[in-house]
């Protein structure tokens, strides 16, 4: 069976601003463009050099053995898909920040936990559903006796968020994957970089371009660099949380 996809077409509204019929493509959704001059802040050096080096890296990258424990050949099409979908992507940007520590938010089928511990030994992975939910998973339960750790539990939540902070300080790259639901980001990203600030820390952000994540990333106060094209067509941000 076909796992669900998390980005599945889902217009309910007018036809006249339906995305299926304004573009040929299996999967179209709205969005907005806007502009980079005005971005505060924008990008840095650092981002640019890290996004160069990545790119390159994720051209190395062997992702047959995730690519190996997908259920369906749809799955193993996604999963491989680069530029387009993330899985070279954070491996190699994992490898270049020669990151020991990942922390990962949305578990889902664990196809990014499983492409994040392709770059890092240890691998903590966040959702509010166990992985044990979702018949299409690509993990095993011998993964989490090789650094792979996953914990339940909502990180918008302020007390979990605080219970969670070693973990988060600790990591050398976050991953935030969540339901995208426009609030979830924007709570645990303020939060998230007031705890973080100035320490240097790589954050990325998936979906940026969904109209529900377009001004929660504008807004975001730190560095910030929209990687899309080397990551997933929905898109791919990151942040670097430098003085
Ligand atoms: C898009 S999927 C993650 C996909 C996965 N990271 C990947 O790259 O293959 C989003 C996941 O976020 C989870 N989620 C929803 N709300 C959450 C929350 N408040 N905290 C953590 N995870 C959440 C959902 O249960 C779902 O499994």
């Amino acid at each position: 069976m076909a796992s669900p996809r998390f980005l599945r077409p889902r217009w309910r509204g007018s036809n006249e601003l339906n995305p299926s019929t304004m573009v040929t493509a299996r999967h179209a959704e709205l969005s907005v463009i806007s502009s980079i001059d005005d971005l505060q802040p924008g990008s840095n050096g650092f981002l640019i050099e890290l996004l160069l080096d990545a790119a390159r890296a994720a051209t190395l990258i062997d992702l047959s053995p995730l690519a190996g424990r997908c259920q369906t050949p749809e799955d193993r099409l996604f999963v491989e898909t680069w530029p387009g979908e993330h899985y070279r992507l954070l491996p190699a940007l994992a490898k270049t920040l020669q990151a020991t520590s990942v922390v990962e938010v949305g578990t889902y089928l664990g196809q990014g936990t499983l492409a994040l511990a392709l770059g890092a030994e240890k691998v903590i992975t966040y959702d509010i559903a166990a992985w044990t939910a979702f018949p299409s998973t690509v993990l095993l339960e011998s993964d989490f006796e090789t650094g792979i750790e996953q914990r339940i539990g909502d990180l918008s939540d302020p007390e979990y968020f605080d219970s969670q902070l070693d973990t988060l300080m600790a990591a050398d790259l976050i991953f935030v994957d969540g339901p995208k639901d426009g609030t979830f980001e924007r709570v645990f990203g303020t939060r998230l970089y007031e705890a973080i600030a100035g320490t240097g820390k790589v954050v990325i952000w998936d979906d940026i371009r969904l109209l529900s994540m377009v001004d929660i990333w504008r807004k975001f106060d730190v560095y910030k660099l929209d990687a899309t094209s080397f990551g997933h067509w929905s898109g791919t941000g990151l942040t670097h949380s430098a003085e």
